[in-house]
């Protein structure tokens, strides 16, 4: 065998084995990591074993173990082995998915994939698909789908007049991402298209209000983008209802459920998603609550005509090849990974249950984790888990409870027992929890409770 594959192999499994004992949090600092991987680069080059070899040293200390089961920063999941075996293999086959010429068993694994997700996840089998890097590209791709329909309604073929003396389009969101507003600012329609629609006071759009600005300006090309677990609180916006009336209006609805469309697979939670059926275009991701490796985002619209032509790539080249599927014409890229392979391996292993499975624990060890530092002193739940999220703070004897929550969550992840993220929410800083990993156990939320109580005693 290859020594390089073997060697990288098992220092692989080495490190997923080290994940419960050592630290979560990084070891050292920007300078000792730089120091640690800076080198000349050689004329001659090395050997490739001795390659591998430091570099697995070398970059040890400055990897934050996100993979870890108390990782609980962003939304980040994990990644099973079988997903990373899958995914090895998809290095190692090297395919190029842009078409099926060029890959014909990835072009064929990707039509399968996308079936099963839309059934997994409730979604029209008629809708077209997209693999894509993660969901930032799922909006995007998705959204130029939009664009294209909403335009075309008032006669302006965006593909070919472009952006400059179309009709203006709004965008009416409540709670959203960071990722819309950046794709539609590569889509050119501009965050000045954003208008943002009220809250209903426990969260989720309101739909009246949302009602009366459509009304507004009827005639106008419209998208309505909604939450389907946001990044915060994991708050599902009245998805059913939204959908019948902005369709009353012509309008366009997407969907961003980057983790929680996932909700959908799980008998028990998927009444969260009620009407996601509806839906014009959905974005999600797999390496997040599927817990396979990096870049892996879905994009889905239920016009496939509108998909196409924003995406359709001519090539004199192209090989016709009948009833397959040339990726290219669907998806942002021309080259690209063959990403679904890992995500066919995934869901073979987990099958439906093993989904529901992942996604179910995840949000029985949010409560409980939640519910277990609720009994610590000081600590103050802002957003107890709908999901998987939740927001805590830390109260200060003294008043200054933005410092409090800073320092006891940098004296957490200085521990290296655990590692959270902080935010601003409602002008408060607060802690974020998000838990998306299928190696977390309740011996893991017990060791991250000792590690506030330490913290919170210091
Ligand atoms: C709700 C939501 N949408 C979109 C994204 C962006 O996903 P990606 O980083 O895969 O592009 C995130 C990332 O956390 C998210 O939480």
């Amino acid at each position: 065998m290859n020594p390089e594959l073997e060697r990288a192999a098992s220092l692989a499994a080495q490190y997923l084995e080290t994940l419960d004992s050592g630290k979560v949090s990084q070891e050292l600092d920007a300078d000792t990591i730089r120091a640690s991987l800076q080198k000349d680069l050689t004329e001659e080059g090395l050997p490739p074993l001795q390659v591998i070899e430091e570099l697995a040293r070398d970059a040890r200390g400055g990897l934050l173990n996100t993979a870890s089961g108390r990782f609980f920063g962003w939304v980040i999941g994990g990644a099973t082995p079988v997903s990373i075996a899958a995914d090895w293999l998809t290095s190692t086959w090297d395919q190029n998915a842009a078409t099926y010429a060029c890959s014909p068993t990835t072009a064929i694994i990707e039509e399968i994939v996308a079936g099963w997700l839309k059934d997994l996840l409730g979604l029209p089998q008629h809708a077209s698909s997209a693999f894509v890097t993660g969901c930032q590209m799922a909006h995007v791709t998705a959204l130029a789908a939009a664009r294209h329909q909403v335009l075309a309604d008032q006669g302006w073929l965006v593909e070919e007049q472009g952006m400059a003396g179309s009709p203006p389009i709004r965008v009416l969101v409540a709670e959203h991402h960071e990722t819309l507003l950046r794709a539609l600012r590569y889509l050119g329609i501009g965050t000045n298209a954003v208008t943002r629609i009220a809250e209903q006071p426990d969260g989720g759009i309101d739909v009246a209000a949302l009602e009366k600005e459509l009304k507004k300006t009827p005639d106008m090309p419209t998208i309505v983008s909604l939450a389907a677990g946001d990044l915060n609180r994991g708050i599902f916006d009245p998805i059913d209802s939204v959908c019948d009336i902005a369709h009353a209006h012509n309008a366009w609805v997407h969907i961003d459920g980057a983790f929680g469309l996932w909700a959908a697979a799980s008998e028990r939670l998927r009444h969260l998603t009620r009407g996601i059926e509806k839906a014009d275009s959905w974005a999600t991701d797999a390496h997040k609550w599927l817990n396979v490796p990096y870049d892996n985002g879905i994009a889905f619209v239920a016009h496939p005509d509108a998909h196409r032509i924003a995406m359709s790539i001519p090539a004199p080249y192209k090989v016709e090849v009948k009833n397959v599927r040339d990726q290219f014409d669907w998806s942002p890229e021309w080259s690209r990974r063959a990403r679904a392979i890992p995500l066919y391996a995934a869901l073979r292993a987990l099958g439906r249950r093993g989904v529901a499975g992942i996604v179910e624990r995840c949000c029985e060890l949010t409560r409980e984790l939640v519910s277990q530092l609720e009994t610590l002193p000081g600590v103050e739940v802002l957003s107890a888990p709908i999901i998987n999220q939740a927001l805590v703070r830390f109260l200060d004897p003294d008043g200054d409870h933005d410092a409090r929550t800073d320092e006891i969550i940098q004296r957490v992840n200085q521990g290296g027992e655990a590692w959270f993220g902080a935010t601003r929410w409602h002008d408060m800083r607060v802690m974020r929890i998000s838990l998306s990993n299928h190696r977390t156990t309740s011996e893991d939320i017990d060791r991250v409770v000792e590690a506030f109580q330490a913290a919170l005693r210091a």
